[in-house]
């Protein structure tokens, strides 16, 4: 593993958008995408309300000065206008065996134009090669068939399914799938 890279601050930049850590501030545009309901249909947690968003938002600016990182989360900018749609990263970073979950979640009205697949790539390749993690793990719902497309195209394949917790405690079976690198 690349131990400079674990110790540090990140910013990724892809051709249309800008992933970085996130800042004081990004609660509203945070918001947008964790307030829906039909964006957080499918995943782990919300939709929140503005408190629990401060809050994790909060969260996450005190967990950047933790080394080295257990939770990633990255800010998802697009370059053209500078408006955060949405938030990508990695969560239950084990340094020891160098698995990684990695997920990611846009406003609605940035759906459907290929940013999920521009910045999961773009995580990806910096997890793996930068990181140098061996390991990314994804959970998805089996309704969920863009998110399931977006991680095929990635080279992920699927393991055994799971059911687990969503944040308020609803159990939901989630397709797992895995990108590993041997
Ligand atoms: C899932 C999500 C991240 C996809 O983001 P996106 O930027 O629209 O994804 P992309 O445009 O990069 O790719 C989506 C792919 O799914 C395909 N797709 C979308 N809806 C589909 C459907 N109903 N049936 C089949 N394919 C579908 C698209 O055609 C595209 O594939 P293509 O590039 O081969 O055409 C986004 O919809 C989202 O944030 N959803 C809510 C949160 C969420 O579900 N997060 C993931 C939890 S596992």
């Amino acid at each position: 593993m690349n131990a400079s890279s674990i110790f540090s601050s990140v910013t990724l930049r892809t051709p249309r958008l800008i992933l970085r850590e996130f800042a004081e501030g990004d609660a509203e545009a945070i918001q947008v995408y964790a307030g829906d309901p039909e964006v957080t249909r499918f995943t782990s947690f919300g939709p929140n309300t503005p408190e629990v968003t401060d809050s994790i938002l909060a969260n996450w600016i005190e967990e950047q000065k933790i080394s080295p990182r257990a939770e990633w989360p990255l800010a998802i900018v697009r370059q053209e206008d500078e408006v955060l749609i949405g938030a990508t990263g990695l969560g239950a970073v084990d340094w020891s065996t160098g698995a990684a979950i990695f997920g990611y979640v846009f406003r609605r009205s940035a759906w459907g134009q290929g940013y999920a697949t521009e910045a999961s790539r773009a995580v990806v390749d910096w997890a793996m090669n930068d990181l140098g993690l061996r390991k990314l793990v994804a959970h998805c719902e089996p309704a969920n068939v863009a998110s399931s497309s977006v991680l095929t195209k990635l080279g992920f394949w699927q393991e055994e399914p799971v059911t687990q917790p969503r944040l308020n405690g609803e159990m939901r079976l989630y397709l797992t799938f895995v990108k590993e690198r041997r």
